[in-house]
Order: C-alpha cells, then sequence, then structure tokens
C-alpha cells in the first residue's frame, strides 16, 4: 500500500472501532460486556496471562529488582488497573492506559479518580515504559480482510517498539489459519510468531481459561 491511502487507513479503521466501542460502552457501562469481553472472568484470564508473563521476564533479567513499568495500550475503562491493584505483587508497578476512545478513557477516569491522570486518549506511550501490553486491542476488527488486519496489527507494534525497553505483550484468538467471524480476528499463531521476530524473542502460550486465545510476549 503506498501514498495517501496508507497514510490515512489507520484513522478510517479506527473511526469504525470507536464508534462500535462507544455503543457498546454505553449500552453495557464499564463493564466486561462493555468491551465486547464474553464474562469478566475471561477479561481476567487474559490480564492474569499477560502480566504473568511479564512478571516472570521481567525478574529472570540480569539484576531487576525494581517494579517495572507498563502501558496498557487499549485500556478500555481501565480494568486491567484494578486487577493489578488488588494484586499486591503487581500493585506497585506504574501504570499507564491509553485508548483510541475517548469516551473509554473518561470512563476510566471516572471509575478510578485517584489514578485519572494515568489515563490518555493514544495509542503510544509518551516516552519509553518497560513494557507495552495489548489485551483484546486487536480482537474487533472492521475491515473484511485478515492480511491488512495483520498488517494493522504489525504497523500498530512497529510504532510501539522502540518505546519498550524490554517487551510487547499481547493476546490475540488463534485458529488454524488467520480468518475473520462476526468481526471477530482469529490469527494463524505460527504465522503469527513468525512475524512477531520482527522485532525480538517471541514466546507463546494459550491463555489458561480461554478457549483459542494466546498470550504473546516479544522481548530485546
Ligand atoms: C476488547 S477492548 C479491551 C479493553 C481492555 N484492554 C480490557 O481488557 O478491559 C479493546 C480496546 O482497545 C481499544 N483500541 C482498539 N484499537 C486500538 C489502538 N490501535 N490503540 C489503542 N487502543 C485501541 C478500543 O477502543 C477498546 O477500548
Amino acid at each position: 500500500m503506498t501514498g495517501i491511502f496508507s497514510a490515512i487507513w489507520p484513522f478510517s479503521i479506527e473511526a469504525g472501532l470507536n464508534r462500535a466501542y462507544g455503543r457498546a460502552l454505553s449500552r453495557h457501562g464499564a463493564t466486561a460486556q462493555g468491551v465486547f469481553w464474553n464474562s469478566p472472568k475471561s477479561q481476567r484470564a487474559r490480564f492474569s496471562a499477560l502480566l504473568g508473563l511479564v512478571a516472570s521476564h521481567a525478574a529472570s533479567r540480569a539484576g531487576a529488582d525494581a517494579a517495572p513499568s507498563v502501558a496498557d495500550i487499549g485500556c478500555g475503562y481501565g480494568a486491567m488497573l484494578s486487577f493489578m491493584q488488588d494484586r499486591p505483587q503487581i500493585g506497585s508497578w506504574s501504570y499507564l492506559g491509553f485508548d483510541i476512545n475517548p469516551a473509554m478513557i473518561a470512563a476510566a477516569r471516572q471509575r478510578l479518580p485517584h489514578a485519572a491522570a494515568r489515563f490518555k486518549v493514544g495509542k503510544l506511550p509518551p516516552s519509553q515504559v518497560d513494557y507495552a501490553l495489548f489485551s483484546g486491542t486487536f480482537n474487533l476488527c472492521l475491515i473484511d480482510d485478515p492480511v491488512r488486519w495483520q498488517r494493522y496489527i504489525l504497523e500498530s507494534l512497529a510504532a510501539c517498539w522502540p518505546l519498550c525497553r524490554h517487551g510487547m505483550a499481547l493476546n490475540l484468538l488463534c485458529q488454524r489459519e488467520a480468518r475473520l467471524t462476526a468481526n471477530i480476528y482469529y490469527a494463524d499463531q505460527q504465522g503469527m510468531m513468525a512475524a512477531l521476530r520482527r522485532f525480538g524473542h517471541v514466546q507463546a502460550v494459550p491463555t489458561r481459561g480461554v478457549k483459542q486465545d494466546v498470550t504473546f510476549l516479544v522481548s530485546r
């Protein structure tokens, strides 16, 4: 893709996503359903898998003793920060949340007024963090081409990678072949792992308790 189209296509994709997530939030409020999760249980299982991989990687680094800093990209109404604050082992990590949807950021600030300043409209942290996390950020796909959607995901990760000191973690639903079903993107795990290797070392683990979901960690 070249020229002006490549420059504007993320904007048109994101305008559609903003409308769809905005409708879900107005209908269901700041709940798992309001960000298209099937249940709070599957939402928490994803947080647990992402943060668990990051915690193990952070602990394995030579001389690592400080709590890592994380940017939650596609933070929705801030459920991951609540999840972290309920767990003493990760509650002291430094957290920033970003979302392209202003209504999501307003909901996060309203739910967590003590942490309102940590939530910003956007897609990228303003400066380096240790890890960027993406939970469900790329599941809803409103274009009908899985190849283009994978390209969009990789372009989004490429923009974030220079801002990650140690790594990025994301989850995706996976099937044998990349496909779209009812506007949900399913990646092909092996193809996605191969594509992610352009950034660094890749680990992929099935997300415990969520059928077909895989959690990926890309590290330097
Ligand atoms: C499935 S929801 C998950 C929300 C949150 N991570 C959670 O698990 O509760 C996906 C969120 O990602 C946001 N989003 C989608 N694409 C994004 C992008 N490229 N950058 C930042 N946010 C994005 C959406 O607005 C939505 O709030």
